[in-house]
């Protein structure tokens, strides 16, 4: 079961809201309901969330992230729509359960986070414990292993104020990791944070991230933060989310002019991984093969290489046409031998989730396209140079369909070469005149 599943979900303040959703639903825009006095802050959003996912939503500011993030605890009743946390119906709930749920299970981390200011930093991260009700050595000994997985061992009885900005965002994630919620909200949570700092709580999330497991909806208006953090990302504009996907879809694959224009500065050798790139290997061989047939099989061919896989399809060695071809005589006199006497064995090969900055430098030390490997080792696809270099031009690349694992080779007939990639994107000269990475945050109304 997914852990949050959003339906069609809508939040109109001001005049009249049902009559709002009524008009958007027959496709009235958000200007025309301003007119008349009311702010469709959501309109018509359906997202799902899976358990340890970090679902990132990414928007401009007042694009309806935080209103958005409020239904998601029920904070905010919806206008019109359904939120379902674990398949219960928030929207349904009985406001002492969902006062429950709200303390036990869902915790919040804000951009700002309020500390108190005259209790120490081990009661500060014990609040929500003791919300709940747990008796004070509980919920001290379970506050300080929070601060701990924060990287605050030591710390618990200073002050507040005693504080960097940073850390004091540190307790406010302690805070939330005390009470032992599933599902971890957090509204620019490290947004306020110098660059260096806020890096370095990213990398912190990430590493708490591998052992705890925790559902996390994480909201920023920043792309790269949105790429590092996002198993996958929601993109918000003016109340609508226009496209969900990984990061890699939304850089490769951008749903419409605004979402491209948004990602078009983002750093892609840190998003894209090999298996993005790869193409079909031309050309494979088996080591028992003879010379003379991977000769055939190279011969009219543009290939500089055959890759020599065995029955496994892993990735042995390779053998150049130089090599296949020879001096006539050698060749007539090798045709009967072995691929694998003749091969080069052991190729530099590159993982299939190697980010393409690995890929440089192999594609830099050889003419020859890099293999592509799997844990296993085996042949998966290769990167020619030149389909590296495009990937990293603004063009949307092929990502998928990704090629499977090679079946077993069969060197006659040869495979197709695949055809060759058409990037290219249509309204490239109509991306709106926006181009946003990262503004300056704003505290939303309410926050
Ligand atoms: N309590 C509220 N009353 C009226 N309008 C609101 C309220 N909260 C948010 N809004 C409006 O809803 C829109 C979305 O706001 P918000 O969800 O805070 O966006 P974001 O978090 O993406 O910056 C904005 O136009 C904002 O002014
Ligand atoms: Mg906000």
């Amino acid at each position: 079961m997914s852990r949050l599943e959003v339906e069609h979900l809508y939040k109109v303040f001001g005049r009249r809201p049902q009559d709002a959703v009524a008009r958007l639903r027959q496709g009235a825009d958000r200007e025309e309901l301003r007119a008349d006095g009311a702010t469709a802050a959501v309109i018509d959003a359906s997202v799902t969330v899976e358990p340890g996912e970090i679902f990132v939503v990414m928007g401009l500011s007042g694009s309806g992230k935080s209103t958005l993030l409020r239904m998601l605890n029920g904070l905010l009743a919806p206008t019109a729509g359904r939120v379902l946390f674990d398949g219960q119906d928030l929207t349904r709930l009985p406001t002492r359960d969902l006062r429950r749920l709200r303390a036990r299970r869902i915790s919040m981390v804000f951009q700002h986070f309020a500390l108190f200011p005259h209790r120490s930093v081990l009661d500060n991260a014990a609040y929500g414990l003791a919300v709940q009700g747990v008796p004070r050595p509980e919920r001290e000994r379970r506050a300080a292993e929070a601060l701990a997985l924060a990287g605050l061992a030591g710390w618990e009885s200073s002050w507040p104020d005693e504080l960097s900005g940073g850390m004091q965002q540190r307790v406010g994630l302690a805070r939330a990791l005390a009470t032992d919620a599933d599902l971890l909200l957090m509204d620019e949570s490290f947004s306020a944070l110098d660059p260096l700092i806020r890096k370095e709580m990213q990398d912190q999330l990430l590493g708490l991230q591998r052992t705890l497991r925790k559902t996390i909806v994480f909201i920023t208006h920043d792309l790269n933060e949105a790429t590092r953090l996002g198993d996958r990302i929601a993109v918000m504009r003016d109340g609508r989310i226009v496209q969900t996907g990984t990061p890699r879809e939304i850089v490769t694959q951008p749903a419409n002019d605004y979402v491209a224009s948004f990602v078009q500065d983002v750093d892609r050798s840190r998003i894209l991984t090999a298996d993005a790139v790869m193409e079909p290997p031309a050309v494979t061989v088996r080591p028992d093969d003879r010379l003379s047939q991977v000769r055939r099989t190279l011969d009219g061919r543009e290939q500089p290489v055959a890759f020599v896989v065995d029955r496994n399809g892993v990735l042995i060695g390779t053998i150049s046409r130089d090599t296949a071809a020879g001096t006539r005589r050698e060749a007539d006199a090798d045709g009967d031998r072995a691929v694998r006497d003749l091969m080069d064995a052991d190729p530099v090969a590159v993982a299939v989730d190697a980010g393409l900055a690995e890929l440089f430098a192999p594609c830099a030390t050889s003419a020859l396209p890099v293999p592509v490997v799997d844990g296993e080792r085996r042949l998966l696809g290769v990167v020619p140079r030149a389909g590296l270099l495009a990937a990293l031009g603004d063009r949307p690349v092929g990502g998928d369909p990704r090629p499977g694992p090679v079946p077993p080779p069969n060197p006659a007939p040869p495979t197709p070469v695949p055809p060759p990639r058409s990037p290219g994107r249509a309204g490239d000269d109509a991306v709106p005149d926006r181009t946003v990475t990262d503004l300056p945050g704003k505290e939303a109304a309410g926050a």
